[in-house]
């Protein structure tokens, strides 16, 4: 069996509108996981966002202020790897060797395909269908063993791990005498939770919150400044009755379940922490805490985002820095991917069998 050392990837779509789901469900974990391992990798996902069409200014625009977000939220891009997708081309190199290892039927069972599509499946992108794929090889080009996502993730990170497991085993004798193990790739383990693993609307406790939902007291975005933040915080719908004591007060009551998780982790807290503080509590004294937690937090994110994104020559340097260093990992997965698979290439195969 070959070691895998912790390596940490993830990637976030510049489409637009990022919001509070993103910063708590993703982002604010992303800093956590820096602090904590020896090497991460944080990507502005540009291929699968064109997946659905993108006007080309804004997507300019997106995936810079995707990476101000990274930058203003506190990933460090000295000790993280902060880069652009399309920089980087053995992701796409990769995704397609595994489209060859992939199966149409499991990649007809992804729900999220079927969602995005709609019911116009015929007019739906070949890219689209097949995002999934390239995930599994943003992933694997790094041989990444942790990889942190939303609930909603979590079928294409099923998927990651088959298309890993089939490689594994249909080039296994050519693995082993190209002298890695019996494993080439590892077995990528997602890591999805905490209180706010989903982050509902503002106004429908029942739904995720969007960048899509036409509704903008529906989500708190994270270019919205104080008074924003504040106001639509004072808007969320709530129901009448008081906090309960206990989570499973929570029970049935999406909104009040919604706010009560968002408040925990924006303080790092969980649910129980914050009903210990704030149960039998009307919404008229929790929400001004909400409140004032949410300004705390976001404000000056949002400010340093604005920095950031006003000088886009210091943030597309950050990115060239990042996707050269990435592309130093993943260059010697995909020559070694190249002399497993039995593809002649430039410059001296790994081991010559
Ligand atoms: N599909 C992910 C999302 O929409 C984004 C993504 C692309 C990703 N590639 C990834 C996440 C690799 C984790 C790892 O949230």
């Amino acid at each position: 069996m070959a070691a895998f050392n912790e390596l940490v990837f993830s990637g976030v779509q510049p489409t637009g509108n990022l919001h509070l789901g993103n910063y708590l469900g993703a982002i604010k974990r992303f800093v956590e996981m820096q602090e904590r391992n020896a090497q991460c990798l944080y990507c502005v996902v540009d291929l699968h966002a064109i997946t659905l069409w993108q006007d080309p200014q804004a997507l300019r625009g997106q995936i810079r202020e995707v990476t101000a977000a990274f930058l203003a939220a506190g990933i460090d891009p000295k000790r993280s790897i902060v880069f652009n997708q399309s920089q980087v081309p053995q992701h796409a190199e990769l995704a397609w060797i595994f489209n060859c290892v992939a199966r149409l039927g499991w990649l007809n069972r992804m729900t999220q395909f079927k969602d995005k599509a709609g019911k116009d499946r015929e007019n739906a992108s070949i890219g689209l269908y097949d995002y999934p794929v390239l995930m599994a090889a943003d992933i694997l080009a790094y041989r990444a063993t942790h990889v942190p996502v939303g609930e909603d993730q979590k079928q294409h990170l099923e998927l990651t791990r088959d298309i890993a497991q089939k490689f594994n085993n249909d080039f296994g004798s050519s693995i082993q005498a190209h002298g890695h193990g019996e494993q080439f790739f590892p077995i990528t383990e997602p890591l999805i939770g905490g209180p706010a693993a989903r982050v509902m609307s503002l106004r429908d406790g029942t739904k995720k919150m969007s960048k899509s939902d036409p509704s903008e007291y529906s989500r708190i975005a994270l270019t919205d400044d104080a008074d924003a933040i504040a106001q639509k915080v004072r808007k969320a719908k709530t129901d009448p009755e008081a906090l309960p004591s206990e989570v499973e007060g929570l029970k049935g009551r999406p909104e009040a379940d919604n706010l009560v998780g968002i408040f925990a982790a924006l303080r790092g807290i969980t649910r129980e922490d914050v009903l210990k503080d704030f149960g039998g509590a009307q919404f008229s004294s929790f929400k001004p805490a909400l409140v004032d937690l949410a300004v705390e937090t976001l404000a000056p994110i949002n400010a340093e985002m604005k920095r950031l994104v006003a000088d886009p020559a210091h943030i597309d340097a950050v990115l060239a820095d990042g996707a050269a260093r990435a592309e130093a990992i993943a260059a010697p997965t995909l020559d070694a991917v190249k002399d497993i698979v039995g593809f002649v290439r430039r410059g001296p195969a790994l081991r010559a069998v």
